[in-house]
């Protein structure tokens, strides 16, 4: 299992190139299910969970592959079973997403229930109260979820009302939505920009969208979806992550090609914690050389403060100056890195889903571990600023979500190493 070796040495200086987003990539790849033909897919980065999904897609008979660094060429016109085993979906929850799409392309589905993961339960019954709303029958057997379009073979238009604010949910529903008979209104639907994307990939596909981006999406069904070329939006949080680290350790840093419109709430908290942000076309400089001031945050759907930011704004609150308020509203246990960073010397208090995090002057290296996607991220920062060698294990979390990081982090002036 490999293990990431960080050592504190002063701020970072350069720039970095932000990939494309994972969260956009993942129902984009996905969305080739809707297609009896070729579609390419560029800008898509190379992550282990978007390695999961090719072999998902290869494993129902689709061909996928990614034929350049950052390019996919799908066709599911080879589709021959659609189905997502559990040791595929039990890696990476997001594998639901070709729930919505093989049902409405291929008007049946055995999909593995996603289990939970750590930072929560995570359900996916809107997904499946959306799909049944579109006349699909759902059953569940023996941890599968079997979903079958009426007779026929295409689900009808509807009109769905989300109970809570679902990303994953909006995608499946906005994806089975294209090839409904009629209209279908989603209605309470998620704002996310990776939601925005995937509809523009749809529509490159022929798909008749409106109000992506809004809590009210029209989707006018369509006969067939067609081949398409699409290139994934670049990556919010990625970028985010890189700008809390340049926050925290200070330096000053830019951006490439970040999705500057989608990252309002994030540069909000990073002006608010004293650093400099300028903005010029698609990229962003960071810059932070006064003091680093305490910042609460109350983490909610887009385009609030995003919950995949909270664990890096704490990296940072953790050696500021001053005492910050940190809630978690979205997933119910997102605050697994607080015990490993009060290994590193931070002072945290936990009291159900709110974090009090009292600014240390500095915190010193030791050993970690790595407890999901984004805590991996928080430590890597914490590892940047602490004096000596911080060694995390169980990085693979890390490699889930981010192309590159320690040689991105090493261009910037970063002392890592990657110890397998
Ligand atoms: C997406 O997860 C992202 N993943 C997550 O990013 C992100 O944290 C999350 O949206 C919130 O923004 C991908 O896009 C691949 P949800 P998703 O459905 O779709 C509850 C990362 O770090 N809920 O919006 O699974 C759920 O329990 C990952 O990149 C239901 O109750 O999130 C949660 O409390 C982590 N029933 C809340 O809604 C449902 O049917 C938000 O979940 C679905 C969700």
């Amino acid at each position: 299992m490999d293990k990431l070796l960080v050592t504190g040495n002063g701020p970072l200086r350069g720039a970095v190139r932000i990939s494309g987003a994972k969260n956009a990539a993942l129902p984009i790849l996905c969305s080739s299910i809707l297609v009896k033909g070729p579609v390419t897919f560029n800008n898509v980065p190379q992550l282990n969970d978007t390695r999961t999904i090719e072999r998902l897609l290869n494993r129902m008979g689709i061909t996928a592959a990614r034929t350049e660094t950052h390019r996919f060429e799908i066709d599911a016109s080879t589709l021959t079973s659609p189905v997502a085993d559990y040791d595929l979906v039990k890696t990476m929850r997001a594998s639901v997403l070709v729930l919505g799409p093989l049902v409405a392309r291929w008007s049946e589905a055995r999909v593995s229930l996603p289990g939970g993961c750590a930072i929560g339960q995570r359900p996916v019954d809107q997904h499946l109260k959306g799909l049944e709303a579109l006349g699909a029958t759902v059953t569940l057997d023996s941890g599968y979820i079997h979903a079958k379009a009426p007779a026929g073979g295409r689900l009808k238009g509807a009109r769905i009302v989300f109970d809570v604010v679902t990303v994953g949910g909006t995608e499946n529903i906005l994806m089975a939505a294209t090839l409904a008979t009629g209209t279908t209104i989603i209605e309470n639907a998620a704002r996310e920009p990776e939601i925005v994307d995937l509809a523009n990939c749809l529509i490159a596909m022929g798909a008749q969208i409106s109000g992506a981006g809004t809590d009210t999406i029209t989707v006018v069904g369509v006969e067939n979806l067609h081949s398409a070329t699409y290139r994934v939006m670049s990556d919010r949080i990625e970028a985010g992550t890189f700008a809390c680290a340049a926050a925290a350790v200070g330096g000053e840093v830019t951006l490439l090609d970040a999705p500057v419109t989608s990252m309002e709430a994030i540069l909000d908290k990073l002006r608010e914690a004293g650093c400099t942000i300028g903005v010029s076309g698609q990229n962003i400089s960071i810059s932070r050389t006064g003091s680093l001031k305490a910042i609460s945050t109350k983490t909610a759907p887009y385009p609030a403060f995003p919950t995949d930011m909270q664990a890096q704004i704490m990296a940072m609150n953790v050696v500021a100056e001053g005492t910050a308020v940190m809630t978690e509203n979205i997933f119910e246990n997102r605050m697994m890195h607080v015990s490993e960073l009060t290994r590193l010397g931070a002072s945290i208090e936990v009291t159900g889903n709110t974090a009090i995090v009292h600014g240390v002057k500095q915190l010193k290296g030791a050993t970690v571990m790595a407890t999901d996607l984004r805590a991996s991220a928080c430590l890597v920062i914490a590892g940047l600023c602490a004096s000596g060698q911080t060694m995390i294990d169980r990085i693979y979390h890390l490699d889930r979500g981010y192309e590159h990081i320690e040689d991105k982090l090493i261009g910037l002036g970063a002392t890592i190493e990657r110890i397998s």
